[in-house]
């Protein structure tokens, strides 16, 4: 190889075909305990319910508000359905702070709710009452589909006052605060359920919602009689329920040792949330810019990448942005336009074509693991649901932005699923807006016709 030590450092981010099994195996275990947490109280894929338990049926109609919080943005929208595949949406996107997201947590939604009473002034609608989804992902513990306890931060996050807190009643209480908004607040969601809701709005054999942005998590529809924690619950007359998986803390109780780097552990000890988010940390646009940072740093130090010509930059924690990794990997073969931009950002002028080739070689192996361990949650739950013909509605940055992310699910899928089964990958256009909005249509429906 061109370049050796970088190979062998990379050989240890490789994961082999029998190793993706067993990782579906092992998720597989975790999901179930999950699902049965009443016996299995310490299970850590914890699988949430999230009282979303009817797909759109296209009937759903009127304006909503939603929010949507959690990602790389905080927007505010008005979403009005209008027919069975048109919706209107008007929205905008609220710069948030670096300190609001490791403030107090009243400071947090005090800036929610104002951004919310500009927004529907702005529109005419702040006596309206109008009946409002909110997209909050993190995971949430629900015992009904307006509220939900905030069980941990995560994606550096780290306000104080809201763990443990019914986050609907938090926002209200902003609301409240101000007296200037009349909202009602009908459903609270996962932007993975948001994305799934979105997305089977138009392709109706949507089952799975898959975030690969900022974090990584996805949900998916199951049984309401698999789900031995529902068995309390008087909705669990209707047939399904949409499970909000939480797979980011698959791996927090050990069982990914086998897949982890040292590389792996040092990003996670820079983290607020050490030795939580294992899978996440392996997958998502908040960590692989660092890994691939970590192991370019590695390199400098043995001598072996841009020869005493690297810049104070790379250096700093966190400088290499995921976004980057998409950048190199865009560049045709033998090409280097975006990897000058991205070494020319990070202060790494003097780069030689071999260095180039070896960033993307970093890049590409760590994005690679990424796309297969995502493969992997994707047909545990492909499995659990027993699904032969199955669409999986995704959004999120790293999806959204590299260049080969989608094409290596597919190909991964494929190899691991059993033969005979279908699947399409579609991203989710309109965000998770849209789908808060249709839950909210069924959350004020069902309240006016109960079942
Ligand atoms: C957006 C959705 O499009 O994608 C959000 O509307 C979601 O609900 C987000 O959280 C995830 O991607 P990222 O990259 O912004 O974290
Ligand atoms: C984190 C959150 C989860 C969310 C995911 C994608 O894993 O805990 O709730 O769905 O990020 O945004």
């Amino acid at each position: 190889a061109e370049f050796p030590e970088a190979f062998e450092i990379c050989q240890q981010f490789t994961i082999s075909h029998d190793q993706m099994i067993e990782v579906i195996e092992r998720m597989t275990k975790e999901i179930k305990m999950g699902l049965a947490r009443d016996t299995h109280p310490r299970s850590v894929v914890k699988c949430h319910i999230s009282h979303v338990q009817d797909l759109p049926t296209g009937l759903e109609r009127g304006k909503f508000l939603a929010l949507d919080l959690g990602g790389t943005n905080f927007r505010v929208l008005l979403v009005t359905l209008i027919s069975d595949s048109e919706s209107d949406m008007i929205s905008k996107t609220y710069i948030m702070d670096k300190s609001l997201i490791i403030g107090p947590g009243s400071e947090l939604f005090d800036f929610i709710a104002e951004c919310l009473a500009k927004f529907c002034k702005d529109h005419q609608v702040e006596r309206d009452n109008l009946p409002l989804g909110f997209t909050f992902s993190f995971p949430l513990r629900q015992d009904g589909l307006a509220n939900g306890v905030l069980t941990a931060w995560t994606k550096g996050f780290s306000c104080d006052g809201v763990v443990g807190k019914n986050v609907v009643q938090l926002l209200n209480e902003a609301i409240a605060r101000r007296g200037d908004l009349k909202i009602n607040i009908v459903a609270i969601i996962n932007d993975t359920v948001g994305t799934l809701m979105s997305c089977a709005f138009s392709s109706r054999n949507c089952r799975i919602g898959l975030i690969v942005g900022t974090g990584t998590n996805a949900s998916y529809v199951e049984k309401t009689a698999n789900t031995e924690m529902l068995q309390n619950f008087h909705t669990s007359s209707k047939q399904n329920m949409v499970i909000n998986c939480e797979w980011g803390a698959f791996g927090d109780n050990g069982v990914l040792e086998f897949i982890k780097t040292s590389y792996d552990k040092q990003v996670d000890k820079q983290t607020p949330n050490v030795n939580k988010q294992t899978f996440e940390k392996c997958i998502s646009g908040m960590y692989l810019g660092e890994l691939v940072r970590l192991i370019v740093v590695d390199l400098i130090y043995r001598g072996i990448l841009f020869k005493g010509k690297s810049s104070e930059l790379v250096f700093q924690k966190w400088s290499f942005e995921t976004s980057f990794i998409s950048e190199v990997e865009s560049d045709a073969p033998g090409q280097y336009r975006n990897a000058n931009i991205v070494l020319d950002k990070m202060g790494l002028r003097q780069a030689t074509d071999v260095d180039k080739r070896c960033l993307r070689f970093i890049c590409q192996t760590i994005s690679t693991r990424a796309a297969k361990l995502t493969s992997c949650g994707l047909v545990c739950l492909i499995n659990k649901m027993n699904a032969n013909d199955v669409t999986i509605g995704v959004d999120g940055s790293v999806y959204r932005f590299h260049p080969k992310f989608h094409d290596l699910l597919v190909h991964y899928v494929s190899k691991l699923l059993r033969p005979g089964y279908h699947f399409h990958i579609v991203l989710s256009e309109d965000g998770s807006g849209r789908g808060a909005a249709l839950v909210a249509a069924a959350a004020v429906s069902n309240k006016q016709n109960p079942s």
